[in-house]
């Protein structure tokens, strides 16, 4: 079942076109400011376990720092290889506080 998980307050997430890591529930995640809009993302790239949380935001992906795979914020696709598609979470903002529905 999904939860709600407070991940911090607005002035803790990255900056427009940064991306950072977070530790919600155990696992890490990916935040993603694309453009003045928060995205979360699954943490580990699909082509061989990158920590998106680590790379840059380009043309609104989030681009992996190993070897440059990219991923839609919104869907989660890559660009690399259609088929393949990490996990999108849902972000809610209550205040000053965010929220990651994992
Ligand atoms: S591990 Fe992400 S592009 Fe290779």
């Amino acid at each position: 079942m999904a939860e709600l998980i407070c991940i911090g307050s607005l002035r803790d997430m990255p900056g427009e076109d940064e991306a950072r890591e977070f530790i919600v529930a155990g696992r890490v995640i990916c935040v993603a400011n694309v453009g003045g809009r928060l995205r979360a993302l699954d943490n580990v790239c699909l082509h061989r376990g990158g920590p998106l949380g680590q790379g840059v935001i380009s043309a609104g992906k989030v681009v992996c720092p190993w070897h440059g795979w990219e991923f839609d914020a919104n869907t989660g696709a890559a660009m690399q290889n259609p088929s393949a598609c990490v996990a999108v979470y849902p972000i809610r903002i209550e205040g000053e506080e965010v929220l990651v529905e994992i």
